[in-house]
Parts: C-alpha cells; structure tokens; sequence
C-alpha cells in the first residue's frame, strides 16, 4: 500500500514568531484521514519547528539543500546539517528554484544522488510551463524531467523517493488542474516508472499533487487513484485550511 501524504510548503514565509504561532495552531487541529502530515518551513526555522513537533504526528521537511558534502558555498546548507537538527526528508526541484535559482535536471540529480547517501527522504518536484501545456507537450517535459533527474537510480532508491507534479501554471494562480488532468498525468508518471522499474516500485510511488490546492477542491482531487497526497503552498499558512486538506483523505 502507497502512503498518503499532505506536505505544506511554507515557501519564504513566517519568522520566528508566526511559526511559533501556527505550528500552536497547527497542534490543535485533529487529525482524522491517515495521511501523513509535513511542514516545510524557511531554513531558521526548522530547529524550533523540529522541536515544536517532537511529539506531534508532524514532520518537519527542508526545502532545499545543496549536493556538496561542506565547502565553500556561502549561504547554502548540507544535508549533515538538516540532519542534525533531525530533518529526515527534503523538498527538491521546485520549479520556483528551477526558475529563480537556476536549478536544472543535472544539479537536481547531484543533489537527489547526496540526499540519497545521507538516508534522506526526498520529495521530488517537477511540472511543465504554461506554455507546454497549451503545445500538448506537458508529457514529453515531465517524462524528461523524471528521467534526467531519477533515472540513473537502482530501484531500491524509490523507496526514499515521494514524486510531486506540480504544474507551474497551477502555482499560486489559484487555477489548478483539473482532477481529470492531475489523473492523468499521475497515471502517465507511474507508467514511466512502470517501463523503467516494473510494477513494484511503480505500485509503490506516493505521487503528491501540487497547485492551487484548497479546502475546497481537495476532495475531489484527492479521490482520484492515482493521486496520493498534496504538496500545498498558500492553503498550508493557515492551520484550518491546512488541516481540512489533510482530513480530506
Ligand atoms: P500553491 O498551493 O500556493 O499554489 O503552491 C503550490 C506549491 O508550489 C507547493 O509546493
């Protein structure tokens, strides 16, 4: 059985303060789904959110890293160093840092391969532009971006491995794709996987939709089978609506 998994991706957002505050927040929600739950908050705030959470069915996830061991990199951050402050899982591909940050399929792979070696779970991210979308080329761009990025892994990796399609047009625009649309393209993943893998590790693959995703809508995308959780950015600032998405499982 696949997981379920709701991750908020807290983006720059919330200082000190306002973390303290809605992982308060966060704490008095109930939880009735069986989806796992994660936060990813900016890269100070993850020890206090670690801590904050030590006893909550919350985990706390970084949403980046580098893929040097240590060095000279002013202002980046290993995966020693989130692991030593407890952070098992990190957030990689993003399309806001494949945009902003220059990120491409080479250095994602360099830093899929070093979250590896350090045991970190990793939830992978990837989605095709406006653009492609409207040329009908959002299969050909995805299968690239998984192949590149993954495809130079042993099976046994994927066990590590949760994917999030995340179309960028669905980003922050509050126009998210269509549960037909986010089946279909969950479908054409895991049938990637499928060729290159087999059967086991494409079964296997929480495959986590992102874009736009709100109280409202998440039922309706969540029931569709090949949608195994959310990766949700806006609707995760607000512990309500954060945890109506992970109660609609
Ligand atoms: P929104 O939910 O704000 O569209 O952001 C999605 C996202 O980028 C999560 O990583």
């Amino acid at each position: 059985m696949r997981k379920n998994i709701v991750a908020g991706n807290w983006k720059m957002n919330n200082d000190l303060s306002q973390t303290e505050r809605l992982i308060t927040d966060l704490k008095k929600q109930s939880k009735t789904s069986n989806a796992e739950v994660m936060i990813a908050p900016s890269f100070t705030n993850l020890w206090h959110a670690f801590e904050a959470t030590r006893l909550d069915d919350i985990e706390v996830v970084a949403q980046n890293m580098h893929f040097a061991e240590n060095g000279a990199y002013t202002g980046e951050v290993n995966a020693s160093m989130l692991k030593s402050i407890g952070v098992k899982t990190v957030i990689l591909g993003h399309s806001e840092r494949r945009a902003y940050f220059n990120e491409t399929d080479e250095s994602l792979a360099k830093k899929v391969d070093a979250a590896l070696a350090h045991d970190m779970r990793i939830i992978f991210c990837f989605g095709e532009e406006l653009a492609d979308r409207k040329a009908g080329n959002e299969e050909t761009i995805v299968g690239s971006q998984i192949k590149n990025a993954l495809f130079h892994l042993e099976a046994s990796a994927f066990k590590n491995i949760v994917l999030a399609y995340e179309p960028v047009w669905a980003i922050g625009t509050g126009e998210t794709a269509s549960p037909e649309q986010a089946q279909d393209m969950h479908a054409f993943i895991r049938q990637t996987l499928q060729t290159k893998y087999g059967n086991d590790v494409a079964d296997a693959m929480t495959i986590l939709y992102g874009g736009s995703v709100k109280p409202a809508n998440a039922k309706e995308i969540f029931s569709k089978p090949d949608v195994d959780g959310g990766l949700i950015g806006g609707a995760a600032l607000k512990a309500e609506d954060f945890y109506a998405i992970v109660n609609a499982f």
